[in-house]
C-alpha cells in the first residue's frame, strides 16, 4: 500500500503575516488527516521561518524548485544543500511554470533531479502535457519523453527515491480539472511504463496529481487506482481548503 501524499505549492504566493496565519492554521487541522502524509512548499526566502513554525508537526517541509549546482558562482541559485540546512525533506522539479516560463527542458530539469536526490532531498518530478499536445493526441509521448530524460540520466532505480507528480498544464491553475478517469489513464500509463523497467519500482513510486484540486474534487481523484495524492496550487493557500483535500486522502 502506497501512502496518500498531499503537498501544497505555495508558488510567489504570501507574506511574512499570511504565511504565519497559514501554518497556524494548517498544523491545526493535520492531525485530523489521518495517515495521509503532508507537505508544504513555501517561497525560498520563508523556508526558515516554516521550518521553524512546523517543528514537531507532522508536516514535512519542501522547495519549490533547486540549483542543479552544489556550490559557488551561481548568482540567484539555492542549493540542496541549503535546503537540506532547514529541514526539507522535499524538493519539486520540472514544474510546468519552470519549464514554460524560464525555458527549463528535459535535461536541465533532470540534472536539478539528480542534484536534489544526491543532496538526500526526495524530488517530485512533475510531468504533464498543453492543451495543445493533448489535442495532438500526444499525452503518452510527451510524460514518457519527461520521465525518460531522467531516467537516462539518473536510471531506473532512482525513481524508486522519488514522487512523480502528473499535472496536465491545461488543468493547472484554471479551474479545470482532469477527471479522475482521466487522471487515472496517464498515471497508469506512467506506472505501466515504469514497470516495464523495473516493477518494484513502479510499485513503490507515488504518483500525485496536480491540477486545480479542491476538496469537492479530491476523495474522487484520489480513490483511483493509480493516484497516490495531490500537488496543490491555489487550494494549498487556504488551511480550510488545504486539510479538506488532506482529509480526503484517508
Ligand atoms: P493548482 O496548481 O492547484 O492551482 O491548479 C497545481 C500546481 O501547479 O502544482
Amino acid at each position: 500500500m502506497r501512502q496518500t501524499l498531499v503537498a501544497g505549492n505555495w508558488k510567489m504566493n504570501g507574506s511574512l503575516e499570511s504565511i504565519k496565519q497559514l501554518v497556524a492554521g494548517i498544523t491545526a487541522g493535520a492531525a485530523d488527516s489521518g495517515d495521509t502524509a503532508i507537505a508544504v512548499c513555501p517561497p525560498f526566502v520563508y523556508i526558515p521561518l516554516v521550518s521553524e513554525l512546523l517543528a514537531g508537526s507532522k508536516i514535512a517541509l519542501g522547495s519549490q524548485d533547486n540549483s542543479d549546482q552544489e556550490a559557488g558562482a551561481f548568482t540567484g541559485e539555492i542549493s540542496c544543500s541549503m535546503l537540506n540546512d532547514f529541514g526539507c525533506r522535499y524538493a519539486i522539479v520540472g514544474h510546468s511554470e519552470r519549464r514554460a516560463l524560464y525555458g527549463e527542458d528535459d535535461d536541465f530539469t533532470a540534472r536539478k533531479f539528480a542534484a536534489a536526490r544526491k543532496a538526500g532531498l526526495t524530488p517530485i518530478l512533475c510531468v504533464g502535457e498543453s492543451l495543445e499536445e493533448r489535442e495532438q493526441g500526444i499525452t503518452e509521448d510527451v510524460v514518457a519523453r519527461q520521465l525518460d530524460a531522467v531516467i537516462k540520466l539518473e536510471g531506473i532505480a532512482a525513481i524508486a527515491d522519488a514522487v512523480i507528480a502528473y499535472e496536465p498544464v491545461w488543468a493547472i491553475g484554471t479551474g479545470k480539472t482532469a477527471s479522475p478517469r482521466q487522471a487515472q489513464d496517464v498515471h497508469a500509463f506512467i506506472r505501466g511504463k515504469l514497470a516495464g523497467l523495473d516493477q518494484g519500482v513502479a510499485d513503490k513510486v507515488q504518483i500525485l496529481y496536480g491540477g486545480s484540486v479542491k476538496g469537492s474534487n479530491a476523495k474522487e481523484l484520489f480513490s483511483m487506482q493509480d493516484i497516490d495524492g495531490g500537488l496543490i496550487g491555489g487550494a494549498s493557500l487556504a488551511a480550510d481548503d488545504f486539510l479538506a483535500i488532506c482529509t480526503a486522502g484517508n
